[in-house]
């Protein structure tokens, strides 16, 4: 195929070679005359291990070349892609300048370029953009004036996942390949050119294409900070903080695992909330700050309190809890989140009818008929006998568990309303109208 690379920074420069040595034609353009010339060396505008060779091997090979000009660089090509920076601005957005002015570059260069034999050319971002940038400004691009004779353009978002460093080898054995593009034919054209690879791309839409690198990046950041306070707290405490994560680190089932990571509700029972807020205490006499292990008990608080509102300002006054305890296979009420909602919407008046699939109150004991006791005093004539039950006359369903019975009973007669709280109800329950996730749109 033949390949524009506009931005040949880190991530322009490494895809452009990468693609260069399998197969493709490719152009390089920057607006830094500095970097062009470089590259027509045969050498690298930046440091990355393996990627002077790439560029000299291509280069010499006459699959690699570099430009200012923009049409030469779409002479005939099949594809573009825009590697220029998206830096943050002083208020913390991001600056899409170079990305707007890369648009109108591309767009400015069809009228000049002869169009591939295809007629067909696809615009791919590669730069790392916030949601809703493809449709707001790639695509208007290219619709709101008419494209000369010959051309017909798609676009697409293609997160890159490189880390720079080991850029060339991330480059060739990516995490995953993910497109969000509306066209079949850029789907097409995006799949053969990294077909190399050997990787099934996984197409999703485009605004969640944008939003995968964002939840990335900050889960990196977020573990950094993590083991930050962990080793900060562990260190005046007298501990070897290494030896505790390299410990940590080989539980693949619940700490380096997907475990914990699929959108659902808050979190609760009778250990986390406790050893959260014991961990802030030990930092707390120990004067250490740590705002993100405080954040994480305010996180789950909010999350409580904004499913409450939610079904508040829906206005229906007969709300069905469907699922009591902290998580599934279990009756322990101790610090449960769907307890706290029901005491939420309790206490505002709302009529709430629970149903549970385990949680007996008969069978509750010690401290967890206790902590039920004070929050929900009335929990025997609240509970339902089965989810029809509770569901009866009620315009509102909170699903708290994904109990098969539970669901049946949805499908089979849903509310006006359904907050699933669980992510994985599945297709049945929906597809109603009605239905609405926690985190998440269907
Ligand atoms: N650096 C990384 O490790 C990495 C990894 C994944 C994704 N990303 C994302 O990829 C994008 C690029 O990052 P980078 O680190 O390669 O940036 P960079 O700053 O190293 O390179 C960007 C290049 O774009 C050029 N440019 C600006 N406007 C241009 C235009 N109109 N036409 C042609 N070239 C133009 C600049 O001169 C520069 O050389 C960013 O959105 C970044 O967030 C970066």
């Amino acid at each position: 195929m033949r390949i524009a690379v506009f931005g040949l920074g880190y991530v322009g420069t490494v895809t452009a070679a990468g693609l260069a040595t399998h197969g493709h034609q490719v152009t390089g353009v920057d607006v830094d005359s500095v970097k062009v010339d470089l590259i027509r060396d045969g050498r690298s505008p930046v440091v990355e291990p393996g990627l002077d060779d790439l560029i000299t091997e291509s280069v010499e090979a006459g699959s690699l070349r570099a430009t200012t000009d923009a049409s030469v660089a779409m002479d005939r090509a099949d594809v573009s892609l825009l590697c220029v920076g998206t830096p943050s601005t002083p208020r913390g957005d991001t600056d899409l300048t170079y990305l707007r002015r890369a648009l109108v570059d591309i767009r400015g260069a069809l009228d000049m370029a002869a169009p591939p034999d295809s007629g067909f050319h696809s615009v791919v971002v590669r730069s790392t953009v916030p949601p809703g940038t493809g449709a707001g400004l790639v695509a208007p691009a290219f619709t709101r004036t008419q494209l000369p004779a010959g051309w017909t353009v798609g676009t697409a978002m293609c997160p890159e996942f490189l880390r720079e460093g080991s850029g060339v080898a991330d480059f060739f054995d990516p995490p995953f390949v993910v497109l969000g593009a509306d066209a079949p034919r850029v789907r097409e054209a995006v799949s053969g050119m990294f077909g190399f690879l050997d990787r099934q791309v996984r197409h999703v839409d485009v605004r969640s294409a944008e939003a995968l690198k964002y939840a990335c990046n900050a889960f990196h950041a977020t573990k950094v900070s993590f083991t930050t306070e962990m080793s900060r707290i562990f260190r005046v405490l007298g501990i070897d903080s290494r030896e505790v994560m390299d410990i940590f680190c080989e539980d693949r089932t619940l700490n380096i695992s997907p475990a914990y990571l699929r959108p659902g509700f808050a979190f609760g029972g009778s250990c986390l909330p406790k050893d959260v807020r014991s961990l802030l205490h030990m930092a707390r006499v120990n004067s250490l700050d740590v705002p993100l292990l405080a954040g994480v008990l305010r996180t789950n608080e909010i999350l409580i309190h904004e499913v409450a509102d939610r079904v508040i300002a829906g206005g229906s006054r007969v709300v069905a809890l469907l699922g009591l305890s902290f998580k599934k296979d279990t009756d322990d009420l101790r610090e449960s989140p769907s307890v706290e909602l029901a005491e939420l919407l309790i206490g505002k008046g709302f009529d709430v009818r629970i149903y549970d699939p385990i949680v007996n109150p008969e069978r509750l004991m010690g401290s967890n008929l206790r902590s039920v006791e004070t929050r929900l005093p009335h929990l025997r004539r609240l509970l339902a006998s089965s989810p029809e039950e509770a569901l009866a006359g009620c315009d509102t369903a909170v699903v708290a568990t994904g109990d098969p019975e539970v669901v049946r009973a949805l499908c089979a007669d849903g509310p006006e309303r359904i907050i699933d709280l669980v992510g994985r109800l599945g297709s049945g329950v929906e597809a109603l109208a009605g239905y609405e996730g926690a985190g998440w749109t269907a």
